[in-house]
C-alpha cells in the first residue's frame, strides 16, 4: 500500500515511524514532515489544508489510504472533500467527515452530544452576545473557578479559568464583544469547574466497532510544578497509573460505548481516533472534550506501546472490520519528554543547529518542529524534538527519557524536569 501522513509534529512523526514498521507499505509519504519523518518516508511539501495539491499527490503516487494528523483539514472536511471527488472516493482516509469533526470544532456541540447521550460531563450553558446578561446572571450562580470556554478552535488557548466572580464577567464580556478569541468566542460555554486529576482516553473507531487504546497523560503547562504558560504539551506518561482495570471499565461503559453508539445514531460517521479527555472527580470519569485526532506528545507514548501492526489496524477501520482486529499492547509503560526552543510558548528563534541526536541509546526520538538545512538538522518550531522510553514503571522510563535528553543540545533548548511530580 502507499501511504500518506499530513501533518508535521510529533504525532505525525510517530505515526509515520509505526506505519513504517508494516510489511504491508510500498510507499510511505509525510506531508508536509520534518527533518525526522524525511529518514523514513518521502516528504511532500504540501500544506495540510491545500486540498486540491493534496488531490494532486494522492493521485500521481497513487495513494491508497491518508492519516490526518491534526484536527484543522478534518473540521474543513478533508475526508468529505474525498468522498465528494470521483477519483479519490475509493482512497481511504482516517478521520472523521467535517459533521463529525465538530466534535472538536464546536464545544457547544460537543456538550450537546454528550448531554444527549447521558454522557458524564461537567454542567454547562452556552452564551452569545445576544444574551451577555444571562451570562452574568449564570456565572452569579456558581461557585468560584469559573471555566469558560470560547466554542471554536482557538489553538489550544480559548478555555480560561477564573477565580474570581468579576474577572469572569469581565473575561466573558471581551470574549463576547470584543471577540478576544476571534470568532471562536461569538459563542461561549461556561461550565461548572471539575475537581480531579485529568487524563487522556484514545479509541479507535470505524463508526461501528471500536478499540480502546492505551490512556496517557500529558503536561500541558512551561513551568515545572504545572506552572506558568500553556503549551502544546511538554511530555507525556502512558499508562496512567491511577487508571486502575475498575476505572478503565467506568470509561469504557459510561463513555467510550455511549460516544461509538451515539455517533451512530446520530448518524455522524467517524472513521479514525477519538481522543477523549477526562477528569476523574473522586471515582468517576467526567469528559471535558473531545478531539478528532490523536494527541501530541501523548502520541509518541500510545503509538511506541502498539505491537501490532498498524497499517492492518488502519486498513480494517476504513473497511468497518476493526472486530476482527487483535490489538496488541506492550505492558510496558512509556514516557516521553519533550524539548523547546527557549521562549516558548511566547515568541523564540528558529533555525538553530540541533546535535547529539545520534548519541541517544536505547530511547526513540521524534522530531516536532524541525527541518533539515543542508544536511543539518535545524529548529523549527517551539515545540522541537520528543525523546521516548520504555520502562517497568515511569519513573525508570523517565530517567532513560532524561538521560538521553542530556546529549541533545540547541541553543536555548529547554525541557521539564519534573514529569510524573504528580503522580
Ligand atoms: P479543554 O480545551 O476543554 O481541554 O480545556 C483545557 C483545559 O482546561 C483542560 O485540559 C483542563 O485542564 C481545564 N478544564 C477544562 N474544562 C474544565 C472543567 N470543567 N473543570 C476544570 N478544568 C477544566
Ligand atoms: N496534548 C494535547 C493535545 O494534543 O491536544
Amino acid at each position: 500500500m502507499n501511504i500518506l501522513v499530513l501533518g508535521s509534529g510529533g504525532r505525525e512523526h510517530a505515526i509515520a515511524h509505526k506505519i513504517s514498521q508494516s510489511s504491508k507499505v510500498d510507499n510511505l509519504y509525510v506531508a508536509p514532515g520534518n527533518a525526522g519523518t524525511s529518514d523514513i518516508a518521502t516528504n511532500l511539501e504540501v500544506g495540510v489544508n491545500d486540498f486540491d495539491t493534496i488531490k494532486e499527490i494522492t493521485l500521481s503516487k497513487q495513494i491508497d489510504l491518508v492519516v490526518v494528523g491534526p484536527e484543522d483539514p478534518l473540521v474543513n472536511g478533508i475526508h468529505d472533500f474525498f468522498l465528494n471527488d470521483s477519483e479519490l472516493r475509493n482512497v481511504a482516509v482516517i478521520g472523521p467527515q467535517k459533521a463529525a469533526a465538530t466534535l472538536e470544532g464546536s464545544k457547544e456541540f460537543a456538550k450537546e452530544f454528550m448531554i444527549r447521550h447521558q454522557i458524564p460531563t461537567a454542567a454547562y450553558q452556552s452564551f452569545t452576545a445576544e444574551n451577555l446578561n444571562d451570562g452574568y446572571t449564570f456565572l452569579e450562580t456558581l461557585q468560584p473557578p469559573y471555566v469558560l470556554k470560547a466554542d471554536g478552535l482557538a489553538a489550544g488557548k480559548g478555555v480560561l479559568i477564573l477565580h474570581n466572580l468579576e474577572q469572569a464577567k469581565n473575561e466573558l464580556k471581551s470574549m463576547l464583544l470584543d471577540s478576544k478569541f476571534g470568532a471562536a468566542s461569538a459563542t461561549v460555554v461556561i461550565e461548572e469547574f471539575l475537581d480531579g486529576i485529568e487524563l487522556s482516553c484514545f479509541v479507535l473507531t470505524d463508526g461501528t466497532n471500536y478499540k480502546v487504546l492505551p490512556t496517557a497523560k500529558d503536561y500541558k503547562r512551561i513551568g515545572e510544578g504545572d506552572t506558568g504558560l500553556n503549551t502544546g504539551g511538554m511530555g507525556a506518561i502512558s499508562p496512567v497509573p491511577f487508571a486502575d482495570a475498575d476505572f478503565m471499565h467506568k470509561i469504557e461503559e459510561q463513555v467510550v460505548k455511549p460516544t461509538v453508539d451515539g455517533l451512530k445514531k446520530d448518524e455522524l460517521p467517524y472513521v479514525g481516533f477519538i481522543f477523549i479527555g477526562l477528569i476523574k472527580v473522586g471515582d468517576q470519569p467526567k469528559v471535558i472534550e473531545y478531539n478528532v485526532r490523536m494527541g501530541d506528545p501523548e502520541t509518541e507514548v500510545v503509538m511506541p506501546r502498539i505491537k501490532s501492526d498498524l497499517v492492518e489496524v488502519l486498513k480494517a477501520m476504513a473497511d468497518g472490520t476493526l472486530n476482527e482486529v487483535n490489538l496488541e499492547i506492550d505492558e510496558r509503560t512509556a514516557t516521553t519528554v519533550m524539548a523547546v526552543s527557549g521562549g516558548y510558548p511566547e515568541a523564540y528563534e528558529k533555525g538553530k543547529k540541533i546535535t547529539g541526536i545520534e548519541d541517544i541509546q536505547n530511547s526513540l526520538v521524534f522530531h516536532a518542529g524541525t527541518k533539515s538545512v543542508n544536511g543539518e538538522v535545524v529548529t523549527n518550531g517551539g515545540r522541537v524534538m520528543a525523546v521516548t522510553s520504555f520502562g517497568d514503571d515511569f519513573g525508570k522510563a523517565l530517567e532513560l527519557s532524561y538521560q538521553n535528553m542530556e546529549k541533545l543540545h540547541f541553543d536555548g533548548i529547554y525541557y521539564r524536569k519534573d514529569l510524573g511530580f504528580d503522580l
